[in-house]
């Protein structure tokens, strides 16, 4: 990470204009790294983006008995998987990172038993495994929990079954695929996510030599192989950080290019900003975002993907604070997501809460106070609130933001906003 701050200052109001260049996908990434368990030898990933829980994931399956090389430079990284990894992930690291628990399909699968401290992560909701335990059930698993950890084994391998996921969780469907790839014979899921981060997955699965057709839709087929080979893939940009730009700039009433921003991973977020007054067109190797006048409120969703992304739903928040009209916004995906909003009050933002729907009535300019950011993307919308707020705005506890967002300050500099890190 470029810069490793506990608090950003930034001083508002500011119009965000020029260029930015977004890299590789921490939601893929992460999962990339944790599937190369399954193949022994040297794995080599692409646009791995530069944040902190990209070392964390480093550091497990350093743990784990893989020897992974960071090229900072080139975002190259190399991961020398071991025949027989290890099987354990400690609390410790996976406190940290939810997205520990991707290990536990690859090391089960591969090794036969995997102990795995229950995570911890952002603080969204409860977000729950029970997915992902009925799953590896159902591919033959024996589950139980001990002291904090999920004990799964199969010693005689797993073998393919038919499972439906009640809700097309994300996590569950990456562990359910990485599991069933080694497993013996077919697995049929049905109800998984649909999300680029899944078929991104898939594609480095297939690279590996494994079979698995369906990618994209909601039902994936994969013919369990004896074994997997090295392999190596590049990962998608980061369709997250491409629309924080995006709102960034509707917000600002800015002009933002993203380089390597994948407006067609994005349809509805940028169908939604084009309703704000937003004019998005697209370029050579991305798309830019321009806004010309204050912006109009907009109900949204969020919803799993092709729906309006729930990591998009503080900037949505945020847009509508500082437009004209009112509008509701509605969490579908995580109960406990509106968190942030007493933070948003904080600034002069008029909304209010009831269940999963937050009715935000725009005002024309925030007002700069101290906030603290209580997870990643929660903090990411304080930031662009914060750009449309008058005077000095304080976000405390910005590590969750550079869990997220490579070079976060440096960008907003360098789109000319007045941003120090403290
Ligand atoms: C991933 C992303 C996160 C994003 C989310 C939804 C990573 C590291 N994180 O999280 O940024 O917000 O997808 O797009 O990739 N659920 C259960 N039981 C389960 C699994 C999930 O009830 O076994 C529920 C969760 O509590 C939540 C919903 O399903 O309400 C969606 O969760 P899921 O899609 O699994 O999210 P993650 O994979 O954790």
């Amino acid at each position: 990470m470029a810069e490793n701050s506990s608090a950003l200052r930034i001083v508002g109001p500011t119009r965000l204009s020029g260029e930015v260049t977004v890299t590789g996908a921490k939601n893929s990434a992460l999962k990339l790294m944790a599937a190369s368990l399954l193949a022994p030898g040297k794995n080599t990933l692409y646009n791995v983006p530069q944040i902190a829980d990209v070392d964390i994931m480093s550091e497990l399956l350093t743990r784990m008995g893989c020897t992974v090389t960071f090229d900072r430079a080139t975002l190259t990284m190399e991961i020398d998987v071991p025949e027989v990894p290890g099987h354990k992930a400690e609390y410790e690291l996976v406190r940290k990172m939810r997205a520990s628990i991707n290990v536990l399909g690859p090391i089960l699968t591969r090794v036969g038993i995997a102990e795995i401290s229950l995570p911890g992560g952002d603080a969204i909701g409860s977000r729950g495994l029970d997915f992902h335990i009925a799953g590896l059930e159902a591919l033959g698993a024996t589950i139980s929990f001990e002291h904090g950890y999920i004990i799964a084994t199969a010693p005689n391998g797993l073998v393919g079954a038919t499972f439906e996921l009640n809700f097309p969780s994300v996590g569950a469907t990456e562990n359910l695929m990485t599991a069933a790839v080694l497993a013996k014979g077919t697995t049929t899921l049905y109800n998984v996510a649909r999300e680029p981060d899944i078929i991104d997955l898939g594609e480095y699965l297939i690279a590996m030599g494994a079979k698995i057709e369906g990618l994209g839709s909601s039902t994936l087929i994969i013919e369990g192989v004896d074994s997997l080979h090295a392999a190596s893939h590049s990962t998608l940009p980061d369709r997250i950080v491409t629309g924080t730009w995006a709102f960034a700039a509707a917000m600002t009433q800015g002009d933002i290019t993203i380089k390597g921003g994948r407006a067609d991973h994005l349809e509805i977020p940028l169908d939604k900003l084009v309703a704000t007054g937003a004019v998005v067109t697209t370029t050579s190797d991305g798309f830019r975002v321009r806004m010309d006048q204050r912006p109009i409120a907009v109900d949204i969703a969020t919803l799993p993907y092709p729906g309006f992304p729930t990591d998009l739903q503080p900037m949505a928040i945020s847009l509508n604070a500082i437009a004209r009209g009112s509008a509701m916004v509605t969490e579908n995906v995580f109960e406990a997501r509106f968190m942030f909003v007493n933070e948003l009050r904080r600034l002069g933002a008029n909304i209010t809460v009831d269940g999963h729907h937050a009715a935000v009535s725009g005002v024309p300019l925030l007002s700069g106070a101290p906030v603290a950011a209580t997870d990643i993307r929660a903090g990411a919308g304080l930031v662009l609130a914060a750009l449309v707020a008058d005077g000095v705005t304080i976000v405390e506890d910005s590590f969750h933001i550079e869990r997220g967002y490579p070079n976060f300050a440096a960008d907003l500099r360098t789109l000319g906003a007045d941003v120090t890190t403290i």
